[in-house]
C-alpha cells in the first residue's frame, strides 16, 4: 500500500499535493516525495520520513510555483525505505517521471533487459522499471507509453506519470490497486484514494482495471489498453473527510478487518511459481542453510505468537522438522538448547517489539539461522534476519491486529510448504494441492465477510456476556486463542482461549449458565472431537458458538446454540478463514459497549519496553 496524488491546473501544485499525501499517510508512511515542473524541467524533491518531514525540507527550500504535479507517500515493499528507493522515481535522462502503488511482479525480468539495452538504476524498487520502459519510446504519446508498459507489467499497479514534453499532462493507470480522477473547474486531481482532494472538489470518477487516464487542467479521457475510448461516469462523493479516510467504515479496525482478501491476495503475488510450487526468492541466499536445519524455534509475542502457534503444527506436519514455540519474552531467559543447525523464526508485524528483537539476537549470538516474518520493511528484525518474509498487508492503523495476522499465517504456510519442499519431505502433487488451497483463501475469506451482518446480530444478542471461552483443538486452538485475545482487548471481555481438550482438567469447573463458549471447528481429523468437548459445555449450561466448516452442520445441531459457518478446505490452511468471524464479533461486541475500537484503552500498536 502507498498513496498517490496528483494535480494539474492553475494553483500552486505542491501546496495541493502535501495536504493530499498526508491524507493519504494512512497508507504508508516510511518515505515520501514530489515531482513538479520548473522552468528548467520537472524537479523532484524527496526523502525517508514522513510527509512532515518533506513538508518541512520544501518549506527549508521555499515553496516552488509549479502548476502541476504528482506525489507519493510510501509502504515499501521492494527496496529498504530510504530516500533514494522513496519516490517519485525517474528515467535515465530525468524526463520522465513516476509514482506507483503495487507490485510489479516481473520486474527483475524487466529491469534485466533494460539494463542489458544501457539503462541504469538508481533505486532497489520495481517501481523505477516504468520510467525506463518510457524512456524506450521517446517518440510515443505517453498515455499510448504507459499503455504498453501495462501490458508487459504483471501484478497490481497504479500509475501516475509525467513527462518534461508536455507540462500539462499527467498520465494514471490502474490494475489491481486503486486509482481515483478528481475533477475540478479547469483542474483535475489523481489519487490512490479520494481524501488525496476531497477539500477541493467532491466529483470523481473511478478508474477502472486495465485503464490510463490522461488529465489536463480542462479535460479527463479514459482509455482502455487498445487506446479505445472508455465512457467514465463522474459520481459525486457524499462521504466527509473522516469517513473517507476510512473508506466510508466506522473505523479502521472494521476497514482493515475488510482488507483481508486483498492483503492475503498481496503476501500470495510472486510467490507461487508456474508449476503450483511455493517459490519465495527471498531464501535464496539462506537456501543450503535452510536444508542442513535439524530443528526450529518459533518466537513472538501476542498475536503473533497466535500465528507461531500456527506454524508449529504446520510446520511439524509438512516438514517433520521438531518446532518449538516461545512467547518471546520467556524465550532468552528460559536458556534454550540452540544451534547453528537451529531455525529461529521471529514474527513481528511492526518488525520492532522489544522482546522478540531480544529473542532473535539472542539466538543469533548462537549461531542459529534466522528467519524474520514482518509487515515493515526494513524493520528492526528484517535487518537482523538472514532471510525476510514482507507480509504486505499494508499499514495497520487499528491497534488490534487484524489483516497482519491473516498475512502471518499465510506467510508461515508458505515457509512451512517452502521448507518442505527444500528438505524432500512432501511429493510435489500435495504441495500443489495445499497451495491450490492457499490461493483460494482470499475468495474464502471474501465469502466469511458475507456474513458479518448475521454476526453483528449475533453480536448484539452476546453483547452483555462476561465470561467466555474460546476453544478449538489443532490449527483451531490457536485461532481460539486469537478470538479471546480480541474480544479482550477491545471489548473488556474476560476471555480465555483453552485447547478444547483441556477443559475437563480444571477449567470446566467455571462452566454454567450465562457462560459463553465458542467453539471452533474446522475441516480437520479432531473436529468430532472437539464437537463432542462442546457437548460437555453444553450439558453444563454453556451457550455454544460454533464456527464451524461448511457441510457439517447436522453433526453440530444438537450442541449449538448458534452457528457461522465458514468455508470448507484443506486442514489448517482453512484456519485462516475462521478468525475472520471472531475479529468481526469481538469488533461488535465492543461497538455494541460504545467502545473505542482503534485505540483500546492501556495498549500501544507497537511495545519497544521490556
Ligand atoms: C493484539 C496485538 C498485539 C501484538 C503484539 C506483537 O491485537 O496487536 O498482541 O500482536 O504486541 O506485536 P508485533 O507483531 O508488532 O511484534
Amino acid at each position: 500500500m502507498c498513496g498517490i496524488v496528483g494535480y494539474v491546473g492553475p494553483r500552486s501544485a505542491v501546496e495541493i499535493l502535501i495536504p493530499g499525501l498526508a491524507r493519504l499517510e494512512y497508507r504508508g508512511y516510511d518515505s515520501a516525495g514530489v515531482a513538479f515542473w520548473e522552468e528548467k524541467g520537472i524537479a523532484i524533491i524527496k526523502q525517508a520520513g514522513r510527509i512532515a518531514d518533506l513538508e518541512r525540507s520544501l518549506a527549508r527550500a521555499g515553496v516552488p510555483d509549479a502548476r502541476a504535479g504528482i506525489g507519493h507517500t510510501r509502504w515499501a515493499t521492494h527496496g529498504v525505505p530510504n530516500t533514494i528507493n522513496a519516490h517519485p522515481h525517474r528515467d535515465c535522462t530525468g524526463q520522465v517521471i513516476v509514482v506507483h502503488n503495487g507490485i510489479i511482479e516481473n520486474w527483475m525480468e524487466l529491469k534485466a533487459e533494460l539494463e542489458a539495452n544501457g539503462h541504469e538504476f538508481a533505486s532497489e524498487t520495481d517501481t523505477e522499471v516504468v520510467a525506463h520502459m518510457i524512456e524506450e519510446m521517446p517518440e510515443v504519446a505517453l498515455e499510448e507509453a504507459v499503455r504498453l508498459v501495462m501490458k508487459r507489467a504483471e501484478g497490481a499497479l497504479a500509475l501516475a506519470v509525467m513527462r518534461s514534453s508536455d507540462s500539462q499532462l499527467l498520465v494514471g493507470a490502474r490494475r489491481g490497486s486503486p486509482l481515483v480522477v478528481g475533477r475540478g473547474e479547469g483542474e483535475n486531481f489523481l489519487g490512490s484514494d479520494i481524501p488525496a482532494f476531497l477539500e477541493h472538489t467532491r466529483k470523481m470518477i473511478v478508474v477502472d482495471d486495465d485503464r490510463v487516464v490522461a488529465i489536463r487542467p480542462e479535460s479527463v479521457t479514459v482509455t482502455d489498453l487498445d487506446g479505445n475510448p472508455v465512457e467514465a461516469a463522474e459520481r459525486l462523493i457524499e462521504w466527509d473527510l473522516e469517513a473517507a479516510e476510512k473508506g466510508g467504515y466506522a473505523t479502521f479496525m472494521e476497514k482493515e478487518i475488510f482488507e483481508q482478501p486483498k492483503a492475503i491476495a498481496d503476501t500470495l503475488r510472486g510467490r507461487i511459481g508456474p508449476n503450483g510450487l511455493v517459490r519465495l526468492t527471498e531464501f535464496a541466499e539462506a537456501e543450503r542453510r535452510l536444508r542442513e536445519i535439524d530443528k526450529v524455534f518459533v518466537v513472538a509475542c501476542g498475536t503473533s505468537f497466535h500465528a507461531a502457534m500456527m506454524a508449529k503444527y504446520a510446520i511439524e506436519r509438512w516438514t517433520r522438522l521438531p518446532v518449538e514455540i516461545d512467547i518471546a519474552s520467556e524465550f532468552r531467559y528460559r536458556d534454550p538448547v540452540l544451534d547453528r543447525r537451529s531455525l529461529v523464526i521471529g514474527i513481528s508485524q511492526s518488525g520492532e517489539t522489544l522482546d522478540t528483537l531480544a529473542a532473535v539476537r539472542y539466538a543469533r549470538a548462537q549461531g542459529s539461522v534466522l528467519v524474520g516474518v514482518s509487515n515493515v520493511v526494513d524493520s528492526a528484525l528484517a535487518r537482523e534476519a538472514d532471510a525476510v518474509l514482507y507480509t504486505r498487508a499494508g499499514p495497520e492503523i487499528g491497534v488490534a491486529a487484524t489483516k497482519t495476522f491473516t498475512t502471518q499465517l499465510v506467510a508461515l504456510q508458505l515457509i512451512g510448504l517452502h521448507l518442505a519442499q527444500v528438505r524432500g519431505t512432501m511429493d510435489e502433487g500435495t504441495i500443489v494441492n495445499l497451495v491450490q488451497g492457499i490461493r483460494r483463501l482470499p475468495a474464502s475469506v471474501e465469502a466469511v465477510l458475507e456474513t458479518v451482518p448475521d454476526i453483528t446480530e449475533l453480536a448484539k444478542e452476546l453483547a452483555d456476556t462476561r465470561d467466555v471461552f474460546f476453544l478449538g483443538r489443532s490449527g483451531d486452538f490457536p485461532v481460539a486463542m486469537e478470538g479471546a485475545l480480541k474480544l479482550k482487548e477491545i471489548a473488556y471481555v474476560r476471555a480465555e482461549g483453552y485447547a478444547a481438550g483441556e477443559m475437563k482438567h480444571g477449567p470446566i469447573a467455571l462452566i454454567e449458565p450465562g457462560v459463553l463458549v465458542v467453539g471452533v471447528a474446522t475441516d480437520s481429523h479432531v473436529r468430532g472431537k472437539t464437537l463432542s468437548n462442546m457437548a460437555e459445555m453444553k450439558a453444563r449450561g454453556a451457550t455454544i458458538l460454533l464456527v464451524l466448516a461448511e457441510g457439517h452442520r447436522d453433526e453440530a445441531l444438537s450442541v449449538a446454540d448458534h452457528i457461522v459457518e465458514v468455508p470448507s478446505g484443506p486442514d489448517l490452511i482453512y484456519t485462516v478463514t475462521s478468525v475472520v468471524p471472531l475479529q468481526v464479533l469481538a469488533y461488535q461486541i465492543a461497538s455494541a459497549r460504545g467502545l473505542d475500537v482503534d485505540k483500546p484503552r492501556n495498549l500501544a500498536k507497537t511495545v519497544t519496553v521490556e
